[in-house]
């Protein structure tokens, strides 16, 4: 078997796009087109992976987006796109002689290594292989022409076909795979005389066939592995591919999710069995979901990890934080990054967290701020308290140590401390610590006047 290196095309146009972004930079499922090709591409461990481009946000946005691995890129320059065979001629000189080289297109964000590796058993030193589909939405790709004896005879794109090509519902990929050398020889003798005015790689199939060359056409049979993206609604159908796609590998996993065409999965997301996601959630960044843990709607967790049993009620946005097994969030809180609930703790309706440690079985159940905050166990906040962490100038920290009982309305200037099982008394507002197991209040004493007469009428 020959050792092949990838070819992946970036430096086209994208004018259907209409966007000041380049094409494979848009998004699908959280990552650009380019970075799923890539790391399809990585699948087939090739000797090498070159990505032909132009616009260096494009060599920016792959870079952040990709994660380090084998083999490291190398970046092609296209100075000008004249068509993917002119983009392919770029990369051809820095493969090594004796490789077969995998063309794939940088806009065909679902395809897989899987389908990439159906190529790999057949690159031969005296062979083209092409991936092709059947299918009833044609439109834009080029047709294959096969002879009488259903032999591959070549490609013709969309704009140069006649209606009888037209309606040939046999596609090219766009994926194909040919030995170093020939190709370089096809690709110099390309011309630009079609429709386009292009330099197209796609008529290196005919020059093939008339070498006598085998032509091995692989058939794909699932649209998710090829289609491409070449505007907006393209772009929008292959989100819900993939959307599709990412929520099927959570339910073959042992996760219920209740609507496979509203949940969002955008990053890594690592779920144990019997965990329930309900409709409308967003998953994005690096999120771990305990066993038989509860998302609920239109909750929100980036970077998050939510302990086993766990429960995320209805509109939650989770970001950089921790939830421990048991714990209870929402509906409607926010837990910000460097948060950490603790066990069997809960976090009610409007609460705010922020840096801050929640110790095992403590609650905070309604409208509080809590930030830069160290909360102890069984601790209990009530409505309406704010830790002020913030003099206009720099942040302080909050202890609440174990057991203490924060009455409702309360203000905790920091830094401060409020010990061991301490009670503050509702509507404090707290500037030095609060010792331990006493009562501390701090506001000022309610006074009613007798007698006293309002000077205007109304008010009721
Ligand atoms: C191409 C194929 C078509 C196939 C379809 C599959 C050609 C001529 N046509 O059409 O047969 O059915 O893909 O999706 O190849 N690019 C460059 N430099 C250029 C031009 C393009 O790098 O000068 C890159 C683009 O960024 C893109 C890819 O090549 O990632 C394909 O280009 P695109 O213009 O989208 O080709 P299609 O019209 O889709
Ligand atoms: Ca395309």
């Amino acid at each position: 078997m020959m050792e092949l290196e990838v070819v992946v095309l970036a430096a086209g146009d994208g004018t259907r796009m209409r966007s000041a972004r380049s094409k494979v930079l848009h998004e699908v499922a959280g990552r650009p087109l380019l970075a799923w090709v890539v790391e399809a591409a990585r699948g087939l461990e090739p000797a090498a992976i070159h990505v032909v481009y132009r616009d260096e946000a494009v060599r920016r946005g792959l870079e952040s987006a990709l994660e380090a691995g084998a083999p490291p890129l190398r970046w092609v320059v296209q100075p000008r796109p004249l068509g993917t065979g002119h983009a392919v001629a770029q990369a051809l000189p820095r493969v090594s002689d004796g490789r077969a080289v995998v063309v794939v297109y940088g806009d065909v964000p679902g395809v897989d290594s899987g389908s990439l590796r159906r190529i790999r058993p057949n690159a031969d030193p005296a062979r083209l292989v092409l991936l092709t589909a059947r299918t009833e939405y044609s439109d834009g790709y080029g047709r294959v022409r096969r002879g009488p004896d259903g032999r591959v005879l070549g490609i013709v794109e969309e704009r140069d076909a006649s209606p009888a090509e037209r309606a040939i519902r046999e596609v090219n990929t766009g994926i194909l795979a040919a030995p170093v050398g020939p190709l370089r020889r096809w690709v110099a003798a390309l011309s630009a005389g079609n429709a386009q005015g292009e330099y197209y790689l796609t008529d290196v199939v005919a020059m093939a066939v008339e070498e006598g060359f085998v032509v091995e056409p692989v058939e794909l049979s699932n649209p998710d592995d090829w289609m491409g993206v070449n505007d907006r609604v393209e772009l929008e159908a292959a989100e819900s591919r993939m959307r599709r796609r990412r929520a099927e590998e959570l339910m073959r996993g042992g996760v219920t999710v209740r609507d496979a065409s509203r949940i969002d999965v955008r990053g890594a997301v690592e779920a144990a069995q019997d965990v329930t996601i309900d409709v409308g959630v967003v998953l994005e960044g690096r999120v771990r979901i305990g066993r038989g843990a509860v998302i609920g709607p239109y909750s929100v967790l980036r970077d998050a990890e939510i302990g086993e049993g766990a429960t995320v009620r209805s509109h939650c946005v989770v970001e950089g934080a921790r939830v421990a097994a048991g714990a209870t969030v929402g509906p409607f809180a926010r837990l910000r990054p460097g948060t950490d609930v603790g066990e069997d703790a809960r976090i009610g309706n409007f609460v705010e967290v922020k840096a801050s440690r929640i110790g095992a079985g403590s609650k905070a159940s309604h409208l509080s701020y809590v930030g830069d905050a160290e909360v102890g166990r069984d601790v209990n906040i009530g409505a309406g308290t704010i830790t002020c962490n913030y003099d206009g100038q720099a942040k302080h920290r909050t202890t609440i140590e174990d057991g203490a009982s924060i009455g409702s309305g309360v203000e905790l200037v920091a830094p401060i401390t409020v010990g061991k099982g301490a009670t503050v008394g509702a509507g404090s507002t707290l500037t030095r610590d609060a010792p331990a197991g006493q009562l501390t209040v701090a506001r000022s004493r309610q006074t009613s006047i007798a007698r006293w007469k309002r000077r205007f009428r109304g008010g009721g």
